[in-house]
Formats: C-alpha cells, structure tokens, sequence
C-alpha cells in the first residue's frame, strides 16, 4: 500500500525540500518506489535533483484536467531520476493555482483526486509543501496519510509549530480524519549528531507527547548544502558522510512507523 506523507513547515528554509529529496532516495535506496511531488512553486525538487530549469508538463498542468474534468495521462508530468525517484516537478506557475482555486468547488481535494491515479504504483510519494498554509498545502494535508515537519532545534518555539499543528488537527478533523503526524524532525542541528535530549523533552513538553520526534535528527552539513548544485542526492554526493547516514537512518525511522 502506499503511503502519502506531506513535508511541511510554513517557516522557509527548515529543511523540507532537503528531506524530501534525500529521504526520497534513501527510502528508494532501500527498495521502495517513491515519488516526490514538488508542490512548491519555487520548483527546488527536480531542480535540486539536477533536472534543466524548463520542464514542458508540472504539477499544475496535471491538476488543471482534474479541475476542468479532463481525460489525461497522469504520469505525463512524471521525471525519473537515476538514483531511483520518480519526480513531478513545479515551477513559479503554480502560484497562480494556489489562488484559481479559491473558486473550485471540493477545492482542497484536487491533489488527492490526481494522486489517487498513481498510488497503485508507489510504495511512498513525498510531497514537498510550500512555505504557507495556503490553498496547496491544504491539498496536501488532504491528501496525506501523514505529515513530517522538518524543524531546526533551535528556533522550533518561533517556527510556527503550534500553528502548523493547529492547522493538522483542523484538516484531520473536518476533511482527512486519518491523518497522523509522522514526527517532527530536527534540521539542521549544530550538536554533533544526535540531537540533544533537552530540545525534545522542550518540545513534548509544550505539545505532549501524541506529537511524535524522529530520533534521528539531521545535523548542520555543508555537504547537504553542496549537493543542490550538482543536481544529486547526498548519497551519490558523499555516500560516507554523516548526511547520508542520517537520512538512511531517518528512512528506517519511517519505515518502521508504516
Ligand atoms: N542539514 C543541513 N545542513 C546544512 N545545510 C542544509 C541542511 N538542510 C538544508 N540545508 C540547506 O539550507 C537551505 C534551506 O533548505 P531547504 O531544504 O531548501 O529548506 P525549505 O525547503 O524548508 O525551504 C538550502 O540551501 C539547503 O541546501
Ligand atoms: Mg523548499
């Protein structure tokens, strides 16, 4: 069965497209079919997997024939990847969706109609939300078994945490009453690998401990910031590095939660 599960966090720069990717690979490393689904217009999925910057069909083509009812190919928009991922890419177009569907009807269920036209074929689709809680990441949360939320340690008092699961709590209740939250992941962690025992007893304390953390969290490495560039996972950046490590362990994470 597949799973879906939304990578969000309206902060920008916490990690999520970052995670996205490589948990992507990771997850398809380990066998599974993945799908990443760059719902973001700024289009960093398949760009930072090293696609060219003009792609002829994104994810707003595909959700256009939902709304208008079309018949369509739903893998035409689909980009595989060597390393193993299948991609749907964005771009700055997709802005202009996030607003045209304030005038559809079942508008927040239009992700979910085009994903169910792939699930059969995926173990897990990832997809990758804007920094907001607009129209799309609704979509998203709609469409998701589950959310991760990437955060950095040290700032998750002011990352708008409480509004994101706020906003999870509101979708699972009125809209996709199984919706769970895959855990919160710590980014970009200055201490040395682990994160420390303190940040999270902060964070349970302040939202229980119904909101799960990942054990792992991803430390600060510049090799993660290095791969976007080259167009590749950190695994086939650095397959040794402590990035890669930490990300093929967060996909055991998530594996196991299934
Ligand atoms: N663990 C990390 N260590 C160092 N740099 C990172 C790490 N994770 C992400 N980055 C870098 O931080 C920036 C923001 O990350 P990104 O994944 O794009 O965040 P978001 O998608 O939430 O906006 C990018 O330049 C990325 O390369
Ligand atoms: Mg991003």
């Amino acid at each position: 069965m597949c799973r879906v599960i939304a990578v969000a966090n309206q902060k920008g720069g916490v990690g999520k497209t970052t995670t996205c990717i490589n948990l992507g690979v990771a997850l398809a490393r380990l066998g599974k079919k993945v799908l990443l689904v760059d719902a973001d217009p700024q289009g960093q999925v398949a760009l930072g997997l090293g696609f060219p910057k003009k792609v002829r069909v994104t994810l707003k083509n595909m959700l256009e024939n939902i709304i208008m009812g079309l018949e369509f190919d739903p893998k035409e928009a689909i980009l595989k990847h060597k390393e193993g991922v299948e991609v749907i890419p964005a771009n700055k177009l997709l802005a202009g969706l996030d607003v045209a569907l304030i005038n559809v009807e079942d508008r927040e269920k239009v992700l979910k109609e085009y994903l169910e036209l792939l699930e059969d074929d995926y173990d897990y689709i990832l997809i990758d939300c804007m920094p907001s809680l607009g129209m799309m990441v609704i979509n998203a949360l709609y469409a998701a078994d589950s959310v991760l939320i990437p955060v950095q340690p040290q700032y998750y008092a002011t990352d708008g945490l409480t509004e994101l699961l706020k906003a999870v709590k509101g979708i699972k209740q009125r809209y996709n009453p199984k919706l769970e939250i895959e855990g919160i992941l710590f980014t970009m962690d200055s201490r040395r690998f682990n994160n420390s025992k303190r940040q999270k007893k902060a964070v349970q304390e302040a939202y229980g401990t119904a909101v799960r953390i990942f054990e792992r969290s991803i430390p600060r490495t510049e090799a993660l910031s290095e791969t976007t560039p080259e167009g590749v996972s950190i695994f086939a950046y650095d397959i040794c590095s402590i990035g890669a490590k930490s990300y093929a362990e967060l996909a055991q994470e998530v594996l196991h939660h299934a």
